[in-house]
């Protein structure tokens, strides 16, 4: 496994009015993906951005969008953020009808695929899919909103993640979203976690790079 930490800054908690220069500064100060949280009012309770922002986005940076969809009709629009230059995207196992279809579809246009779960949400149900996606994506708040307190029992979960990857002689990135700083950055690394998203923590900071940095480091230090 990898010693390396990648990080993905959600731009959640970036400026909306300069969200351009927001992405930027974090790509080029090393981000490893930019983390667009797209959420549709009903799976989740709040809305946030859509197709026309990532189009955008893709525009003015060359750093992999990771698109995660917080919405309910995946199985049905997942086409649209394809489109519009998402080049990973990531759906909630608890929100698609037809998960693998979503997953085949991903890959079929040639993106990334990730699998998302709440913390609610056992990872036995994705069993069948870690051997066809790039990614799982771990919750480690209930989503919607960024500020919110790390979940501690995630840990134990990434950890048996990991260990189900193991079963199954698959090696997906684990992605863990929610609270994560440089306090929860170790604790969820050294479970087995490789991909750290960060919204308040990086871009409520005076220094988003730096923020972003120090917690990478504060992760690799743990490896
Ligand atoms: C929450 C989103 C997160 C959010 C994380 O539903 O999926 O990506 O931006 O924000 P923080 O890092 O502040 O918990
Ligand atoms: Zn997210």
């Amino acid at each position: 496994m990898s010693d390396r930490i990648m990080m993905a800054p959600s731009i959640l908690s970036a400026d909306f009015t300069r969200l351009g220069e927001a992405v930027s500064l974090i790509a080029d100060g090393g981000a490893d993906f930019i983390h667009v949280d797209v959420m549709d009012g009903h799976f989740v309770p709040n809305l946030t951005i859509g197709p026309p922002v990532i189009k955008a986005l893709k525009r003015i940076t060359d750093t992999p969008l990771d698109v995660h969809l917080m919405i309910d009709n995946a199985d049905w629009t997942v086409q649209w953020y394809l489109d519009a230059g998402a080049d990973w995207v990531t759906v909630h196992a608890e929100a698609c009808d037809h998960l693998h279809r979503v997953v085949q579809s991903i890959r079929a246009a040639g993106a990334k695929a990730g699998v998302s779960l709440n913390p609610g949400t056992p990872i036995e149900s994705i069993r069948e899919v870690v051997g066809i996606v790039d990614m799982v994506l771990l919750m480690s708040v209930n989503p919607g909103f960024g500020g919110q307190a790390f979940i501690p029992r995630i840990v134990e979960k990434c950890r048996a993640l990991s260990a189900l990857c193991a079963e199954e002689g698959v090696t997906p990135l684990i992605q863990i979203d929610g609270g994560i700083d440089v306090d929860t950055a170790p604790l969820v690394a050294a479970a087995g976690a490789r991909c750290l998203v960060a919204g308040s923590a990086v871009y409520c900071s005076d220094d988003p790079v730096v923020a972003m940095n120090e917690i990478r480091a504060a992760a690799e230090a743990a490896l």
